[in-house]
């Protein structure tokens, strides 16, 4: 058999296919299922013993060399199909390209981070508490006897007999300081506590069932130097409230009633649309209630663990998203797990 015809041929029509469709028919007809190159390949059984491994080794060689040809022409192909299309003004390499879409913090998640930022560099110290809470730290050990409104159902989620989801964050003050006594009690305590809180409540533009609070609680000795009064608290309260509002806040107390602290106080801060004049926002008053606290009350030192002769303390919780929607001047509290991402995407960029 001439190879050497076989070859000028097969390479001679590689070359001549016009266009990557040409090549394709070319490539079908030398190496499809009855292709020539193929059967030249297959032909090697129908020689004498003696002769095959000179022919196979030929065929193949050949085979790999017209396999190389068509490869080579494919690639001509597709690089003037490149410069074609740069050439076309089809594709514009100065074009800026298309800018990814980038997520934002969820208002929540910029508030809570800058407090937690703020207090831990004052030396708070963040904790955790289970969202599924007991009845005992969610009400008894807080002082809120078993008749109080709030432990009703209206209110409260149960969900078994002694088991409910935590209304609020004040039940972590408990089980932080029985924690701190068992590892052998190290005045002060400074904490505080970011964290979910659930009510069953009817939503409406300023109540949802799902909410965020943060709770605050300083503890120290009673006597000596280190002792903590009304004064820490309102302090702490309005640098707190200085960062998060992020402008100068004047602050009034009022009493308060909460179960868990003697005295306490609603926290009003000064109206920071209205600078006090009065505006529909503060209801005309000057002032906006935004922030419950109190000094710790004795039965809470004692249920945990620690002698309220002895130690003294303060304790807040800050409503965040009351927070936020003075921040930010946002109107209805659905906004903040309606999921509308309109409304989340209006807060910048941010990345820690
Ligand atoms: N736990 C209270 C609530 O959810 C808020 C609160 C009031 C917390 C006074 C405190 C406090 O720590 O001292 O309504």
């Amino acid at each position: 058999m001439d190879t050497q015809a076989l070859r000028e041929r097969w390479l001679a029509a590689v070359a001549a296919a016009a266009d990557s469709a040409a090549l394709a028919d070319a490539e079908a007809r030398l190496f499809g299922p009855k292709g020539e190159v193929v059967d030249l390949v297959r032909s090697v059984t129908s020689l004498p013993k003696e002769a095959r491994p000179a022919f196979g080794k030929a065929a193949n060689a050949l085979k790999q060399e017209v396999e190389a040809a068509v490869a080579a022409r494919r690639e001509q192909f597709a690089a003037a199909a490149m410069v074609r299309e740069l050439d076309g003004g089809a594709f514009d390499p100065t074009e800026p390209g298309v800018r990814a879409p980038r997520g934002t913090l969820h208002p929540i998640t910029i508030v809570q981070n800058e407090l937690v930022d703020l207090f831990t560099s004052l030396g708070f110290q963040w904790q955790d508490g289970p969202e599924v809470e007991s009845e005992f730290f969610n009400f008894d050990a807080l002082n809120i006897p078993g008749d109080h409104p709030a432990r009703e159902s209206q209110d409260t989620f149960w969900l078994t007999d002694k088991n409910l989801l935590r209304t609020h964050t004040s039940p972590v003050q408990v089980r932080t300081l029985q924690r701190a006594v068992k590892q052998g009690f190290q005045p002060p305590l400074k904490v505080i506590v970011p964290g979910r809180v659930f009510r069953s409540e009817t939503v409406d533009r300023t109540h949802e069932h799902t909410f965020y609070q943060m709770e605050g609680l300083v503890v120290d000795r009673a006597h000596g130097d280190s002792g903590i009064s009304i004064a820490n608290l309102i302090h702490t309260m309005k640098t707190c409230l200085r960062v998060v509002l992020e402008r100068d806040v004047q602050v009034r107390l009022r009493p308060g009633f909460f179960p868990f602290v003697e005295p306490g106080f609603e926290l009003d801060v000064n109206c920071p649309f209205c600078k006090g004049q009065g505006c529909p926002v503060c209801k005309q008053s000057g002032w906006i209630e935004i922030l419950p606290c109190g000094m710790v009350h004795p039965n809470v030192l004692r249920a945990g663990g620690l002698d309220p002769e002895e130690f003294v303390g303060f304790a807040f919780g800050m409503g965040l998203q009351r927070v936020v929607m003075l921040r930010y001047g946002i109107d209805d509290i659905r906004q903040f797990m309606g999921g509308d991402h309109r409304f989340l995407a209006q807060f910048p960029e941010v990345s820690r």
